[in-house]
Protein backbone atom coordinates (compact mmCIF):
# COMPACT_ATOMS: atom_id res chain seq x y z
CA UNK A 1 0.00 0.00 0.00
CA UNK A 2 1.38 3.39 -0.72
CA UNK A 3 1.93 6.06 1.28
CA UNK A 4 -1.46 7.86 -0.34
CA UNK A 5 -3.53 4.99 0.15
CA UNK A 6 -2.72 4.86 3.76
CA UNK A 7 -3.66 8.83 3.91
CA UNK A 8 -6.90 8.01 2.03
CA UNK A 9 -7.63 5.15 4.41
CA UNK A 10 -7.59 7.54 7.36
CA UNK A 11 -9.60 10.45 5.87
CA UNK A 12 -12.61 7.93 4.92
CA UNK A 13 -12.46 6.38 8.42
CA UNK A 14 -12.66 10.25 9.80
CA UNK A 15 -16.31 10.26 8.32
CA UNK A 16 -17.89 8.16 11.28
CA UNK A 17 -17.19 11.01 13.59
CA UNK A 18 -19.17 13.27 11.68
CA UNK A 19 -22.44 14.13 13.27
CA UNK A 20 -26.26 14.58 10.70
CA UNK A 21 -26.45 18.42 10.91
CA UNK A 22 -22.87 19.47 11.76
CA UNK A 23 -20.74 22.33 10.85
CA UNK A 24 -17.68 20.30 10.00
CA UNK A 25 -14.06 21.88 10.62
CA UNK A 26 -11.39 21.45 7.31
CA UNK A 27 -8.25 21.18 7.31
CA UNK A 28 -5.37 21.58 4.77
CA UNK A 29 -3.32 19.35 2.99
CA UNK A 30 -3.13 15.91 0.94
CA UNK A 31 -4.56 13.60 3.21
CA UNK A 32 -7.44 16.40 4.06
CA UNK A 33 -7.93 16.67 0.30
CA UNK A 34 -9.08 12.64 1.05
CA UNK A 35 -11.06 13.67 3.93
CA UNK A 36 -13.37 16.36 1.52
CA UNK A 37 -13.80 13.63 -1.04
CA UNK A 38 -15.45 11.87 1.18
CA UNK A 39 -17.00 14.80 3.04
CA UNK A 40 -18.68 15.38 -0.49
CA UNK A 41 -20.10 11.79 -0.28
CA UNK A 42 -22.24 12.84 2.78
CA UNK A 43 -22.67 16.39 1.73
CA UNK A 44 -26.66 16.52 2.10
CA UNK A 45 -25.95 15.76 5.62
CA UNK A 46 -24.33 18.37 7.04
CA UNK A 47 -25.05 22.02 7.35
CA UNK A 48 -21.57 22.60 5.79
CA UNK A 49 -17.64 23.47 6.70
CA UNK A 50 -15.03 26.22 7.96
CA UNK A 51 -11.84 25.58 6.11
CA UNK A 52 -8.46 26.29 7.40
CA UNK A 53 -7.04 27.64 3.73
CA UNK A 54 -8.11 29.02 0.70
CA UNK A 55 -6.36 25.51 -1.35
CA UNK A 56 -9.34 23.89 0.87
CA UNK A 57 -12.18 26.39 0.56
CA UNK A 58 -11.55 26.06 -3.13
CA UNK A 59 -11.95 22.22 -3.34
CA UNK A 60 -15.08 22.18 -0.68
CA UNK A 61 -16.71 24.70 -3.26
CA UNK A 62 -15.88 22.93 -6.13
CA UNK A 63 -17.45 19.59 -4.91
CA UNK A 64 -20.74 21.47 -3.33
CA UNK A 65 -20.01 22.06 -0.37
CA UNK A 66 -21.12 24.85 1.67
CA UNK A 67 -18.26 27.18 3.19
CA UNK A 68 -19.18 29.52 6.22
CA UNK A 69 -16.98 32.27 7.97
CA UNK A 70 -15.76 31.38 11.05
CA UNK A 71 -17.06 34.60 12.77
CA UNK A 72 -20.71 32.92 11.81
CA UNK A 73 -20.60 29.79 13.47
CA UNK A 74 -20.96 29.74 17.32
CA UNK A 75 -19.69 26.27 18.09
CA UNK A 76 -18.02 24.02 15.66
CA UNK A 77 -18.38 20.06 17.15
CA UNK A 78 -15.49 18.61 14.91
CA UNK A 79 -12.41 19.57 13.34
CA UNK A 80 -10.68 17.19 10.84
CA UNK A 81 -6.72 18.20 9.68
CA UNK A 82 -3.28 15.87 9.07
CA UNK A 83 -0.10 16.63 10.53
CA UNK A 84 3.90 16.60 9.59
CA UNK A 85 4.35 14.48 12.88
CA UNK A 86 2.16 13.13 16.16
CA UNK A 87 3.73 12.13 19.19
CA UNK A 88 2.05 9.37 22.08
CA UNK A 89 0.34 12.26 23.66
CA UNK A 90 -1.41 13.23 20.16
CA UNK A 91 1.02 16.51 20.25
CA UNK A 92 2.04 17.71 16.70
CA UNK A 93 3.83 19.96 14.23
CA UNK A 94 1.66 21.05 11.69
CA UNK A 95 2.23 23.76 8.99
CA UNK A 96 3.79 21.79 6.10
CA UNK A 97 1.18 23.22 4.05
CA UNK A 98 1.72 26.71 5.06
CA UNK A 99 -1.44 26.92 6.74
CA UNK A 100 -0.83 26.66 10.43
CA UNK A 101 -2.93 29.95 11.41
CA UNK A 102 -5.80 29.20 10.19
CA UNK A 103 -5.41 25.04 11.08
CA UNK A 104 -4.84 26.65 14.94
CA UNK A 105 -7.26 29.13 14.90
CA UNK A 106 -10.19 26.70 13.61
CA UNK A 107 -8.80 23.48 15.77
CA UNK A 108 -9.16 25.82 19.15
CA UNK A 109 -12.57 27.05 18.51
CA UNK A 110 -13.11 23.05 17.54
CA UNK A 111 -14.93 20.27 20.33
CA UNK A 112 -13.08 17.53 19.03
CA UNK A 113 -9.67 17.37 16.96
CA UNK A 114 -9.63 14.15 14.67
CA UNK A 115 -5.84 13.92 13.17
CA UNK A 116 -6.07 11.87 10.28
CA UNK A 117 -2.28 10.39 9.07
CA UNK A 118 -0.27 7.56 7.79
CA UNK A 119 1.81 5.63 9.59
CA UNK A 120 4.81 7.80 8.85
CA UNK A 121 4.09 10.72 10.78
CA UNK A 122 3.90 8.96 14.25
CA UNK A 123 7.50 9.48 16.26
CA UNK A 124 8.48 9.57 19.36
CA UNK A 125 9.78 12.87 19.95
CA UNK A 126 8.91 15.81 17.92
CA UNK A 127 11.42 18.00 15.61
CA UNK A 128 13.14 15.88 13.16
CA UNK A 129 10.63 17.11 10.93
CA UNK A 130 10.99 21.41 10.40
CA UNK A 131 8.79 22.91 12.99
CA UNK A 132 7.47 25.61 10.55
CA UNK A 133 6.67 29.55 11.86
CA UNK A 134 4.74 32.19 10.37
CA UNK A 135 6.24 35.61 10.76
CA UNK A 136 5.13 39.05 9.95
CA UNK A 137 8.16 39.32 6.89
CA UNK A 138 9.86 42.67 8.13
CA UNK A 139 10.53 40.20 11.73
CA UNK A 140 11.93 37.31 9.71
CA UNK A 141 15.90 38.19 10.65
CA UNK A 142 14.86 38.94 13.71
CA UNK A 143 13.12 35.71 14.48
CA UNK A 144 16.23 33.70 12.94
CA UNK A 145 18.13 35.09 14.98
CA UNK A 146 16.30 34.57 18.32
CA UNK A 147 15.49 30.93 16.82
CA UNK A 148 19.04 30.27 16.56
CA UNK A 149 19.59 31.09 20.59
CA UNK A 150 17.08 28.17 21.21
CA UNK A 151 19.32 25.93 19.47
CA UNK A 152 17.97 26.10 15.97
CA UNK A 153 18.95 26.02 12.30
CA UNK A 154 16.00 28.34 10.32
CA UNK A 155 15.54 28.09 6.85
CA UNK A 156 13.44 30.96 5.03
CA UNK A 157 10.53 29.26 3.08
CA UNK A 158 11.45 30.22 -0.43
CA UNK A 159 8.77 31.63 -2.91
CA UNK A 160 5.74 31.14 -0.11
CA UNK A 161 3.43 33.30 0.98
CA UNK A 162 1.02 32.32 3.72
CA UNK A 163 -3.28 33.14 3.04
CA UNK A 164 -2.33 35.70 5.46
CA UNK A 165 0.11 37.43 3.54
CA UNK A 166 3.11 36.47 5.80
CA UNK A 167 6.12 34.06 5.64
CA UNK A 168 7.16 30.73 6.79
CA UNK A 169 10.30 30.42 8.80
CA UNK A 170 11.53 26.37 9.34
CA UNK A 171 13.27 25.68 12.15
CA UNK A 172 15.37 22.84 11.84
CA UNK A 173 17.40 20.89 13.92
CA UNK A 174 14.82 21.04 16.97
CA UNK A 175 14.85 17.59 19.68
CA UNK A 176 11.33 18.76 21.54
CA UNK A 177 11.30 16.93 24.56
CA UNK A 178 8.92 19.47 25.79
CA UNK A 179 6.64 20.56 23.25
CA UNK A 180 4.31 22.39 25.79
CA UNK A 181 7.31 24.76 26.87
CA UNK A 182 8.64 25.72 23.22
CA UNK A 183 5.14 26.06 21.57
CA UNK A 184 4.98 28.88 24.83
CA UNK A 185 8.36 30.22 24.34
CA UNK A 186 8.28 30.77 20.69
CA UNK A 187 4.36 32.70 21.27
CA UNK A 188 6.40 34.99 23.28
CA UNK A 189 9.02 35.56 20.43
CA UNK A 190 7.75 39.29 18.71
CA UNK A 191 7.15 38.63 15.01
CA UNK A 192 6.14 35.29 15.12
CA UNK A 193 2.25 34.89 14.19
CA UNK A 194 1.85 31.32 14.74
CA UNK A 195 4.56 28.59 15.38
CA UNK A 196 3.16 24.87 14.50
CA UNK A 197 3.43 23.54 17.81
CA UNK A 198 0.25 21.68 18.43
CA UNK A 199 0.62 20.88 22.34
CA UNK A 200 -1.41 23.36 23.87
CA UNK A 201 -4.14 22.30 21.88
CA UNK A 202 -3.41 18.23 20.99
CA UNK A 203 -5.68 16.18 18.62
CA UNK A 204 -8.49 14.47 20.90
CA UNK A 205 -8.80 11.00 18.27
CA UNK A 206 -5.77 9.85 16.21
CA UNK A 207 -6.80 7.76 12.72
CA UNK A 208 -3.57 6.16 11.72
CA UNK A 209 -3.48 4.65 8.01
CA UNK A 210 -1.64 1.68 7.46
CA UNK A 211 -0.80 -1.20 5.36
CA UNK A 212 -3.11 -3.36 8.21
CA UNK A 213 -6.00 -0.95 8.39
CA UNK A 214 -6.88 2.30 10.26
CA UNK A 215 -6.39 2.14 13.98
CA UNK A 216 -8.22 4.35 15.96
CA UNK A 217 -6.39 5.86 18.92
CA UNK A 218 -8.69 8.30 21.50
C1 LIG B 1 -0.86 22.12 6.43
O1 LIG B 1 -0.35 23.37 6.73
C2 LIG B 1 -0.37 21.10 7.39
O2 LIG B 1 -0.55 21.40 8.73
C3 LIG B 1 -0.89 19.71 7.07
O3 LIG B 1 -1.90 19.32 7.93
C4 LIG B 1 0.24 18.79 7.19
O4 LIG B 1 1.31 19.35 6.47
C5 LIG B 1 -0.08 17.39 6.67
O5 LIG B 1 -0.10 17.41 5.29
P1 LIG B 1 -0.33 16.12 4.42
O6 LIG B 1 -1.67 15.60 4.76
O7 LIG B 1 -0.22 16.62 3.00
O8 LIG B 1 0.76 15.13 4.74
Amino acid sequence: MTQDEMKRHAAWAALEFISKDSIVGVGTGSTVNHFIDALASIKSDIRGAVSSSEQSTAKLKQLGIAVLDLNEVSELSIYVDGADEINGQKQMIKGGGAALTREKIVAAVAKTFVCIVDSTKQVDVLGCFPLPIEVIPMASSYVSRELKKLGATPVLRQGVITDNGNQIIDAHDLQITDPLQLEQQLNNIVGIVTNGLFARRPADIVLVGSSSGTKVIK
